[in-house]
C-alpha cells in the first residue's frame, strides 16, 4: 500500500510520557494508521527524520486566539512552535457568544475590537472558524465576563438572578453547540463583584452537560490559597474538572509559596478532578490593571491607547519623566497593556515541573509589542527546562502539552501517537530546538521545529508555512470527565 505520508527513523515521544522508541509513521488522510519498522512502505510523500524527534503537535490549553484564528489564520506564533490546536475563550473573556457595538469592556479588549465580537452563538463562531480554516485547531471555552456583557449594564455588582438565568440560557446553548466548558476571570474588574453563588449554577450548567471549567483565580496574591479553595468548590458542587488558570504566586510578598499551593491542589485533586495550567516565563501579562501597580517589581507598558509613544518602556520611568506617582502615571496610560515582572523562577519551576499542571501559553496575540510567551512558551519548556535545565524528563515535558492536555479537555484522539489518532504531529530537532523570542524582541519564530502535520496535512515544514491550513474547529461531543484516563487520578 501507498500511504499518504511516511516519517521514517523518528524517535517517538508518543505524549503519554513513555520513553521514546525508533520507529517509522505512516499516515493515511486524516490519521496515524501504522507505526513500526516498515523498511519496505512506499508514500506520496517520505521524511527522514533521521532519529529526530516526533512528538503529537502540542496543545496549547490556555490562549486568548479567539479573533485570530479569524483574522490571521496562519497563526504563525503558535505553527512555528509545534503547536496543532488552540484552546480559545479563557480567563473569562470569549468571542462568542458575543455581539458588542460600543466600548468593549476590559479585558476582552485582548481580544480585539468591537467589530470583532460579531458571534451572537457559539455555532456561528464555530462555523467562521472553519470557513477561515486557520492552519491549526481550534477548541473553544466561554467565558463569563463575556455572558456577563451580554445581559448587565454595569459590572460593578452581582448578576441578579434574571440576569444570572439569561446567562445560564446562552451557557447551555453554547454547550450544545461544542464549547468545551466554561471560563471566568474572577480577578478582573469586570468580574471580581461576581459572588461564589453567581458561578454556581453556571458552573452547574457545565457538570450537567460534560463540559470542563477554567478559572483565573480571584486572587493570585496573598489570597492564593483561599481563591484556591473556591474554585474547588465551585467545581466540586458543579461536578465539573477544574483546571486552574496560570497557577502561579504573584507579588514579591508572595514568592516562595509554590509548594503550598501545589499541595493544595494535591490535596483536591485525590477527591476531584483538578489540573492547571502555567506558562515557562517570571512575568506576567494582561491589561494594566491599577491593582497591581508597585514599586516592587518591574513593571512594562506593551500598549497604551492615549500614549502610544510609551510602549515598551517601563512604568517608573514614565512616572519619574512625567512627575507624578506610578498609579498617576498609569491612570494616565490607561487603556495600556503591561509585563509585569511578578513571580519567582523557584515558584514558577515548581509548578512547571508538577504532574498535574499542562503548559498554555496565555500569549496576546493583539499586543503589539508582546510578553514571549506568545511566540516561545512551547520550545522554551522543552529546550531551556527539560533539555538544558534537566528541570523535567523530555517525554515528561510533552505529555503535559499533548496527552493531559487532550484529555483535560475532552479533545479525543489527539495528543497521542497511537494507531488511529488524528496526524496532529511535530518533528523537532532537540539539538537545535531553542525558543528566541525574548522580552526586547518578543515576535520571533523558534528554531529546530523542522515539520508540523495538522489533521495529517503539512502544515509547515523546513521553515514555511504550506497552503494547506487544515486546522479545523473540534467541537466537544463527550462528556469530559468521562474522557479522563483513571490513571491520572493517581497522579500527585
Ligand atoms: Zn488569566
Ligand atoms: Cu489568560
Amino acid at each position: 500500500m501507498v500511504y499518504d505520508l511516511l516519517i521514517r527513523n523518528t524517535n517517538v515521544l508518543d505524549g503519554s510520557g513513555a520513553p521514546p522508541f525508533l520507529a517509522d509513521v505512516a499516515i493515511q488522510g486524516e490519521r496515524i494508521c501504522a507505526i513500526g519498522r516498515m523498511p519496505y512502505a512506499t508514500a506520496t510523500t517520505t521524511i527522514e527524520a533521521d532519529e529526530r524527534y516526533l512528538a503529537p503537535g502540542f496543545i496549547d490549553v490556555h490562549t486568548h486566539d479567539d479573533t485570530n484564528v479569524i483574522r490571521t489564520p496562519e497563526m504563525l506564533p503558535k505553527l512555528t512552535q509545534g503547536v496543532t490546536t488552540v484552546v480559545v475563550g479563557n480567563c473569562g473573556i470569549s468571542a462568542s457568544p458575543v455581539t458588542l457595538t460600543a466600548d468593549v469592556p476590559d479585558p476582552m479588549n485582548l481580544l480585539g475590537s468591537a467589530e470583532d465580537f460579531r458571534y451572537p452563538s457559539f455555532a456561528d463562531y464555530a462555523s467562521a472558524v472553519d470557513i477561515a480554516r486557520p492552519s491549526i485547531n481550534v477548541a473553544a471555552l466561554v467565558g463569563h465576563t463575556s455572558l456577563r456583557s451580554q445581559v448587565m449594564d454595569s459590572f460593578d455588582r452581582p448578576a441578579s438572578n434574571d440576569e444570572i438565568a439569561a446567562m445560564e440560557v446562552l451557557l447551555r446553548q453554547a454547550l450544545d453547540e461544542g464549547a468545551l466548558g466554561l471560563s471566568s476571570g474572577l480577578a478582573y474588574r469586570n468580574a471580581i463583584h461576581a459572588p461564589t453563588s453567581e458561578m454556581a449554577p453556571l458552573v452547574a450548567a457545565v457538570g450537567y452537560s460534560g463540559g470542563v471549567y477554567t478559572t483565573h483565580l480571584r486572587d493570585e496574591f496573598a489570597g492564593l490559597l483561599d481563591a484556591m479553595d473556591e474554585a474547588f468548590a465551585t467545581a466540586r458542587a458543579g461536578q465539573v474538572p477544574l483546571v486552574i488558570s496560570h497557577l502561579k504566586c504573584a507579588g514579591a510578598g508572595n514568592w516562595g509559596g509554590a509548594g503550598k499551593a501545589l499541595s493544595k491542589l494535591e490535596m483536591a485533586a485525590q477527591h476531584q478532578h483538578a489540573h492547571c495550567d502555567c506558562y515557562p516565563y517570571t512575568a506576567g501579562s494582561s491589561t494594566l490593571d491599577l491593582g497591581q501597580v508597585t514599586d516592587e517589581i518591574e513593571i512594562t507598558i506593551t500598549w497604551s491607547k492615549p500614549h502610544p509613544e510609551q510602549a515598551r518602556r517601563p512604568l517608573k520611568e514614565i512616572a519619574a519623566e512625567w512627575e507624578v506617582s506610578l498609579l498617576e502615571a498609569a491612570r494616565r496610560l490607561q487603556p495600556a497593556g503591561a509585563v509585569y515582572h511578578n513571580m519567582s523562577e523557584a515558584d514558577m519551576q515548581q509548578v512547571l515541573a508538577h504532574p498535574l499542571s499542562m503548559v498554555g501559553s496565555d500569549g496576546l496575540p493583539n499586543d503589539p509589542h508582546p510578553h514571549p510567551r506568545l511566540w516561545g512558551a512551547f520550545p522554551r519548556v522543552l529546550a531551556h527546562y527539560s533539555r538544558d535545565l534537566n528541570l523535567i524528563p523530555l517525554a515528561e515535558a510533552v505529555r503535559k502539552m499533548t496527552s493531559l492536555s487532550a484529555a483535560n479537555f475532552g479533545l479525543t484522539d489527539r495528543g497521542i501517537v497511537q494507531v488511529g489518532a488524528y496526524a496532529d504531529l511535530t518533528l523537532f530537532d532537540l539539538a537545535v530546538l531553542e525558543d528566541t523570542a525574548n522580552y526586547e524582541t518578543p515576535i520571533a519564530a523558534a528554531k529546530g521545529i523542522e515539520l508540523v502535520v495538522v489533521n495529517g496535512q503539512l502544515a509547515y515544514y523546513q521553515g514555511s508555512i504550506t497552503d494547506q491550513r487544515s486546522g479545523r474547529m473540534l467541537r466537544r461531543t463527550e462528556r469530559i470527565s468521562q474522557v479522563i484516563p483513571s490513571n491520572q487520578e493517581s497522579i500527585s
